[in-house]
């Protein structure tokens, strides 16, 4: 009857002869009609206690043939139990007269511990033929005439397999579902039980309640008269079938209370919000749900953090282009995470203005979000952010997720260890290769407790209620991140926190706790805070952020004729290093409009096209330069003679080996290098085109589309979807500029 084909192919089903549907409902109906519909050729049978169901199907040609439980049963190679949850016994014990082992039976009850009950008290056990199975898919609709053949496309499906469920019954359910275009997934009866409770059986709980109690009252007529599409979208659901809900109900008793009582704490919150006019407190519950629904909107429209992972994106960037124009490039990244941060902590309201709308620093305020603070926005760069204090910030209710982003997990990392609560901090693939142990072991000093994964790697959990204290730390290496790791713990410290680093490195920290009126002292290469003051909110505004800037410094400098105005870019001392390792190559870049936005120097960078020669790059440069190297590579590829950089070992844990990653880039495109340990030489030439991997890397997928203005054919670039963490417009503002470059997704 059925072959031993992989689950994830749904051939086996090719192998049966007859599947009887016992319960030819709306459920059991659609199963019948996209079988049909995909061309099963198998026979349908069914079987239902409303014999006038079983014509309607048959004149719907949705069924083959009907009769008795038993007489079908006789003729079944696969079941499908198809009846509410709590018929499901009376279901088996009419099958018993013609049970035997080469029947697969499964069902598609809502609760899954009441059927495997109802199993065991028929079988004495779970037979190894019996897969119990539940299909996320529904509608308030009932009967056969509901019937809709793509009711299971695109669903989940899940199944709840036993240890002694023989491995083809499994695999002949799951291509059933297959067959129906539903992806098959499978768990543990007790966590499917759980699951349901919180995400199908309380929404229905309310739904059902909320339509009653409102149909009680006297002026019932007049309100649903009223009710707009509020009360429409909220209660749909309160139209499904009564004898299945109470049978859910029944069955999955325990697991809907428990969710329930969750449920209730939520009410008694946001009451208590209400009732107190507590703005902020509404703010934050809604601000949260709403970003939270906004969140599982697009992981439905397959476009999330998560399947972001997941989808590819190709650049092609065709040879040749222009670089001519004035544009804007977004707000730094580095600053828009510690607007947030310090923000969140600071009492008052802090506005930001100019923040990066990217993957990276929107994953930052997701995670303060999780933590209770209210934040508008963000809205045309603008974020509005309700601080709750030092100290007021909320265990969030799971882990917090900081995607690709390094300097968030960092930063988090010494904000978190000074919290009385405990959490956890992930993130994607590329983050959890990162190493953790240089910000772990400075923490573990200052009396945190803090694990990382194997090889000090993520995910980090971090024990709250620790009692910090000051320490006197000596960075083993340039890094703006442990740094301010380091200092943010210090604000929850008991006395004073000293960080010197071995070479300056950026100092938005220093500067923006100095700018909300926490006060670091720096001399030199030493900063120096006291913990146990507090932050004040105010007015941030973000500058463009040089990093992004930095592809189009080059972009510029290597294309004939190019004359380009960057606005408004931050040049704080610690990150122009770009723009002096750029000159010394003899690029033509002037600073136009120099002025402070709160606290940080910001410019308009005019560049023209030059000729650029080979350097070797001051090693003081490097900190100063360090997110621009793969840009500068290009840049170096398009110079005279050799450019050598040295004393870059940081390189090789960015998001990718950068040294590494543009290494085999540039030997696809025939420049000619050398790679060593810390650094590279680069020969410049002239180059080819072909494919490219950035191997999920932002920086590095944006460098090759700018080597493309040079070129002499296309550069394809492999796995480009990242480069939203940190430049969302790129492409827009390329090809406003004459660059050409096409995206195109695929499904590699
Ligand atoms: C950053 C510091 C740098 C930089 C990163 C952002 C920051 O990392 O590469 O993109 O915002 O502090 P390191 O501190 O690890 O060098």
């Amino acid at each position: 009857m059925t072959s031993a084909a992989p689950a994830s192919t749904p051939r086996v089903l090719e192998h049966t002869d007859s599947i009887l549907i016992i319960g030819l409902g709306m459920i059991g109906a659609s199963i019948a009609a996209g079988l049909k519909a995909q061309g099963f050729k198998g026979r349908i049978l069914a079987s239902d206690a409303c014999h006038d169901e079983l014509e309607v199907g048959r004149s719907m040609g949705i069924i083959d043939a009907f009769g008795s439980i038993e007489a079908m049963g006789r003729e079944a190679d696969l079941i499908v139990v198809c009846v509410p949850v709590l018929a499901v016994e009376q279901v088996l014990r009419a099958l018993t007269p013609v049970w035997h082992d080469a029947l697969v039976l499964t069902d598609v009850g809502s609760t899954k511990a009441a059927v495997r009950e109802s199993v065991c008290r028929v079988f004495g056990h779970v037979p190894d033929n019996v897969v119990l199975g539940h299909p996320i898919a529904g509608s308030e609709k009932s009967g056969v005439k509901a019937a809709n053949p793509t009711l299971y496309a695109n669903h989940n499906v899940i199944l709840t397999p036993e240890a002694t469920n023989r491995s083809e019954a499994f695999e002949l359910v799951a291509s059933l579902w297959q067959r129906l275009g539903a992806q098959v997934l499978s768990m543990s009866v007790e966590h499917h039980d759980d699951v349901l409770a919180r995400t199908s059986h309380l929404p229905h709980f309310l739904a059902f309640s909320l339509v009653d109690t409102l149909a009680r009252q006297d002026e019932r007529l007049e309100i649903f008269q009223y009710a707009a599409g509020g009360f429409r979208d909220f209660t749909r659901i309160a139209g499904s079938d009564p004898v299945m809900w109470r049978d859910v109900f029944m069955a999955n008793k325990t697991a809907v209370l428990d969710a329930l009582d969750e449920f209730e704490q939520g009410v008694a919150r946001l009451r208590c919000a209400v009732e107190s006019s507590d703005g902020d407190a509404m703010l934050s519950i809604f601000s949260r749900a709403s970003h939270a629904r906004h969140y599982f909107e697009t992981l439905l429209n397959q476009s999330s953090y998560q399947s972001m992972e997941q989808r590819s994106i190709t650049y092609r960037a065709q040879a040749g282009g222009a670089v001519e124009g004035r544009i804007r490039v977004p707000g730094d990244k580095s600053m828009s995470h510690r607007a947030i941060m310090l923000g969140a902590l600071a009492d008052g309201v802090t506005q930001v203005d100019g923040f990066l709308e990217g993957e990276d620093s929107l994953a930052t305020l997701q995670a303060f979000r999780e933590m209770g603070v209210a934040i508008e926005g963000p809205d045309q760069g603008r974020v509005v952010i309700h601080g709750v204090g030092l100290h007021g910030l909320k265990k969030p209710d799971g882990p917090l997720y900081v995607g690709n982003s390094g300097t968030a997990m960092r930063l988090f990392a010494g904000l978190l260890a000074g919290q009385e609560f405990d959490t956890e901090l992930t993130g994607d693939a590329s983050l959890t290769k990162r190493p953790m142990g240089r910000v772990v072991d400075p923490l573990r000093l200052m009396g945190a407790h803090i694990e990382s994964a194997e090889g000090g790697r993520p995910p980090l959990t971090i024990r709250g209620g620790q009692a910090l204290k000051g320490i006197d730390y000596e960075l083993p290496m340039a890094s703006a991140q442990v740094k301010s790791c380091v200092l943010l713990a210090g604000l929850y410290a008991d006395g004073e926190t000293r960080v010197t680093e071995p070479a300056p490195t950026r100092d938005h920290t220093e500067r923006m706790l100095n700018g909300f009126g926490f006060a670091v002292d720096k001399q030199g290469p030493v900063a120096t805070l006291h913990g146990g003051g507090t932050l004040r909110g105010g007015p941030i505004d973000v500058p463009a952020d040089i990093s992004s800037a930095a592809f189009f410094l080059v972009a510029a400098s290597i294309t004939p004729n190019a004359d380009l105005v960057l606005e408004h870019v931050g040049i704080n001392p610690t990150r122009v290093g770009v723009i002096n390792i750029l000159k010394a190559m003899g690029a033509d870049i002037t600073l136009e409009n120099q002025h402070e936005v709160g606290g940080e120097p910001v410019a308009d960078l005019h560049v023209r096209h030059a000729r650029l020669k080979g350097i070797d790059i001051p090693e003081d440069q490097v900190p100063l330069a360090i997110d621009e190297f793969p840009v500068l590579f290009i840049a170096a590829a398009n110079a005279e003679g050799m450019t050598r950089l040295r004393g870059a070992e940081e390189l090789r844990v960015k998001e990718s080996d950068r040294i590494q990653a543009m290494a085999d880039g540039m030997a696809v495109l025939g420049i000619e290098h050398t790679v060593v340990d810390d650094g590279i030489d680069i020969v410049g030439g002239k180059y080819g085109g072909g494919v490219v991997d950035s191997l999920g890397d932002h920086r590095i997928a944006m460098a090759f589309a700018v080597a493309a203005l040079n070129a002499s054919e296309t550069i394809s670039i492999r796995d480009c979807a990242n480069v939203a963490t940190s430049f969302p417009n790129f492409l827009e503002l390329a090809e406003r500029l004459g660059m050409r470059i096409s995206a195109e997704e695929s499904d590699e």
